[in-house]
């Protein structure tokens, strides 16, 4: 068993071993990137914000023709049984749904006849370690050479896979993507800017992956009444932030303070973000940890 992957893992109405989990090679997914995913956290073994963790996978699906196999109640019965086998109490439980395997290659859909391959298993929730949190993360500028509708949740990632790589290789966390001088979202997160205490977000729109934590930090900073603008974020403004956090549903909320190797701001985690992953912990507990 890999320490990785849960077992048993779902794959197309069962429950089995991951190595019987076998996908034909035929099917879209492998062949075309032509599928969806999601990736849900799970506190104290509760699903966070699951509904609208389904709610954009059924817009995602809507959004490249992919009639939703599940109805929601399948969903969440599928994500119980996977959290309930799971030997952590904290867990990131990943669905993918593909167009499926036609007997021949073809880019056109296949047939209705052609059954989706749905696809889902729990993985242990790996959190940031406090000392990298306390000193916060590197991260790199790149052009965002993805496709025009980044809104959607392809499995499709190729750009952002050799985004992030290009981090990795430059002891970075993250690729921060900039598309026509504007910030637009990191490799595999949204990215948030302060300025003179105000706190800055890209809109939505279909250049950014509406993420769920995005989300949950607007809520936060309305609740708590900080000062917030959803507006396009210039790479000059990025690049004179007095704070940058990168959110995701496996990352929370992190500090990044370096960007291209210079530091941001005075070089540590700002108070406004420290702020805002306490509010985001005490959301978490108060909504999600038992005890
Ligand atoms: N990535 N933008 C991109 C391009 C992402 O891939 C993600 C998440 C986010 C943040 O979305 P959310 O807050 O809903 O996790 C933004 C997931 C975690 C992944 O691909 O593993």
């Amino acid at each position: 068993m890999s320490p990785y992957v849960a077992e048993p893992v779902y794959l197309n109405g069962r429950f089995l071993p991951l190595a019987e989990a076998g996908v034909s090679p035929l099917d879209r997914g492998f062949l075309y990137g032509d599928g969806v995913y999601e990736v849900v956290p799970v506190y104290s073994r509760q699903a966070f914000r699951l509904d609208e963790h389904l709610q954009r996978l059924e817009a995602t699906l809507a959004g490249i023709r992919l009639t939703n196999p599940l109805a929601v109640g399948d969903w969440q019965a599928i994500v119980a049984r996977l959290i309930e086998a799971a030997p952590w109490e904290d867990q990131s439980i990943y669905l993918q749904v593909t167009r499926g395997a036609d007997d021949k290659r073809d880019h056109a859909f296949p047939p209705a006849s052609v059954p989706p391959t749905v696809f889902a298993f729990a993985s242990p929730l790996v959190t940031t370690p406090a000392n990298i949190r306390a000193q916060g993360v590197g991260a790199i500028t790149v052009p965002d050479l993805r496709w025009a509708r980044c809104d959607l949740k392809v499995i499709s990632l190729l750009a952002n896979v050799l985004a992030r790589q290009q981090a990795v290789e430059q002891g970075c966390a993250e690729a921060l993507l900039i598309r026509d001088g504007l910030l637009k979202e990191g490799a595999a997160s949204n990215i948030f800017v302060v300025k003179d205490g105000v706190l800055l977000a890209p809109p939505k729109t279909q250049l950014m992956l509406p993420g769920i934590t995005y989300d949950v930090i607007l809520e936060l900073a309305a609740t708590h009444r900080l000062p917030l603008a959803v507006r396009e974020i210039t790479e000059m403004e990025l690049r004179t932030a007095d704070e940058v956090w990168m959110t995701s549903s496996t990352k929370e909320v992190l500090a990044i303070t370096t960007l291209d190797g210079q530091p941001v701001g005075n070089g540590q985690p700002g108070p406004i973000g420290e702020r805002m992953w306490q509010w985001y912990q005490d959301f978490k507990n108060t909504v999600m940890r038992k005890g």
